[in-house]
């Protein structure tokens, strides 16, 4: 084997050579060969050049350096083997997230799962063939017809001989493939070519990720069921770039993947459930906007909940500040009209939760450009008009779902204001909570509050749950839903 200088690393490199020999008792040259000799064994054939090894040791030293050490850890001791003999089939997209995706292989492998590899043409500008054939311990496949490749199965077999497809990161130009049914490239061919589920991790610009065209793949893509992890917000690698764009981090993919490969029945597996939460901005001219004080926490907890339960989650989401719940579907909306649109483009569903607190008006003549103020003429007149009602919408539709439950969030008279909600907007049962600072709950209330105490009404009576956490109504109120849904038939 060629020599290779420790001294001529760059300091990264040397770092995680230092701790990892330390780790396995190991001297660093020792450690390096190691390191080598699995690049060697998993993908460097005669073709090699040992010019790429300093990279592939680069690369490597990403994948080895989690961001959150602790959680990697506990999450290995607890998980190990929770994928043994499942074979995912990664596709890596072209964008600075590919780096991601090296630990993302490293994750699902000391879990037990096989893991095979595509990679874009682009991803290879990210990250090598070599560093992730050397972690995959497989393979890389990355052209459409290569007579020359003796490992070339085919588009059909990479996609049927696995039990998962995963694409991290999944680019704006991926999902548009996908959205269009485009093969013009092995990824977007094996992903056409699948009859298994799919699970994307968008990563891109939140420019890109906000645009009309990525917002109507997303929506399109969801209704075709593919699955969704993030994107999360946070700091862009582009300078002075932040908001929502950012790949999932490698350990929340894999909660989602052991999820959508658990082949125990869960209560509310193979059921379609629609959930609305946070709020709504309606806007007044280009910069302002009629809010309210929603945080998005308890509708986001019941999304989750179901999705634990093996619900497939649709969640619509008004603008909040929280993360997107791992393992659910979520499409952001601004506006209740908006709202009104994604839900029912979500039908038809088992069940459907409205948990969001709708504008209830918005303005008459949204003004195109910011209003001023005019000396002497004093605050202007705002027109509203009321808007629609998301949940009276599907409570009537005509392809209600079998259980349609709202919320109610009131002041006073609680009980008759819910059994009037009831009634008027067709629901099977309202949760109805007590939102004044009065209701006792928490130092903030209810809305924005980590806690909540809410009254089930339905036709058949009231049913008080003590105080909780939002996340213990939510796993409750799952619950609750997976029992009606027993009765319901579909
Ligand atoms: N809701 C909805 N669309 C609206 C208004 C409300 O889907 N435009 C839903 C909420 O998600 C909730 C239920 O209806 O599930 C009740 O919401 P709430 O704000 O309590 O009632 P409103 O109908 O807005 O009545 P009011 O504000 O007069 O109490």
């Amino acid at each position: 084997m060629a020599s290779i200088t420790i001294r001529n690393l760059d300091d990264e490199v040397k770092d995680l050579l230092r701790r990892l020999a330390a780790e396995n008792d190991r001297s660093m040259e020792e450690q390096a060969r190691v390191m080598i000799r699995a690049a060697v064994e998993g993908q460097l054939g005669p073709s090699g050049r040992i010019d790429r090894i300093e990279e592939t040791l680069r690369e490597l030293a990403v994948a080895r350096s989690p961001a959150a050490p602790v959680v990697a850890v506990v999450s290995k001791t607890l998980s190990r083997g929770s994928l043994s003999g499942k074979r995912i089939l990664l596709i890596i997209g072209g964008g600075i997230a590919a780096y991601k995706a090296l630990d993302l292989i490293r994750r699902l492998r000391e879990r037990g799962a096989a893991v095979r590899v595509v990679m874009t043409s682009a991803a290879q500008e990210f990250v090598t063939t070599l560093s992730v054939g050397a972690l995959s311990a497989d393979h890389v496949f990355t052209e459409l017809f290569d007579r020359n490749d003796e490992h070339d199965v085919g588009h059909i077999r990479l996609s049927r001989e696995a039990d998962l497809l995963v694409v991290a990161p999944a680019t704006a130009d991926l999902m548009a493939k996908l959205a269009n049914g485009h093969a013009s490239d092995l990824a977007s061919t094996v992903l056409l070519a699948t009859d298994k589920k799919v699970l994307l991790a968008p990563a891109m610009n939140p420019k890109m990720w906000s645009h009309a065209a990525t917002r109507r793949n997303r929506a399109t893509l969801a209704k075709d069921g593919i699955a969704f992890v993030g994107p999360a917000k946070g700091e862009m690698a582009e300078s002075n770039e932040a908001g929502e764009g950012r790949m999932a981090e490698p350990l929340e993919i894999v909660a989602v993947i052991e999820a959508m490969l658990d082949s125990k029945p869960r209560p509310l597996s193979g059921r379609r459930i629609i959930v609305t939460s946070g709020p709504t901005h309606e806007p007044i001219d280009p910069v302002r906007y009629i809010a309210n004080r929603s945080s998005g926490k308890q509708g986001h907890a019941i999304a989750a909940a179901l999705a634990t339960l093996g619900a497939d989650v649709q969640l619509v989401s008004g603008p909040v500040s929280i993360a997107d719940p791992a393992g659910v579907a979520t499409t952001h909306v601004e506006t209740a009209s908006e709202m009104k649109a994604a839900v029912e483009s979500l039908l038809p569903a088992d069940a459907a939760v409205f948990v969001a607190a709708v504008a209830d008006w918005r303005t008459a003549n949204l003004a195109g450009e910011k209003i001023k103020k005019v000396a002497g003429e004093g605050p202007p007149a705002l027109q509203m008009v009321e808007n629609p009602d998301v949940l009276a919408g599907v409570g009537h539709h005509r392809k209600r779902p079998g259980l349609v439950v709202g919320f109610a969030a009131e002041t006073q008279d609680l009980i008759a204001n819910a059994e009037a909600k009831l009634k008027k907007k067709g629901a099977d049962f309202i949760v109805a909570n007590d939102v004044s600072h009065e209701s006792g709950v928490g130092p903030t209330g209810v809305m924005g509050g980590d806690r909540n105490k809410v009254r089930i009404v339905s036709k058949s009576g009231v049913e008080e749950w003590p105080e909780m956490t939002k996340d213990e109504v939510a796993a409750r109120l799952a619950a609750l839903i997976a029992e009606r849904l027993k009765t319901i038939v579909v």
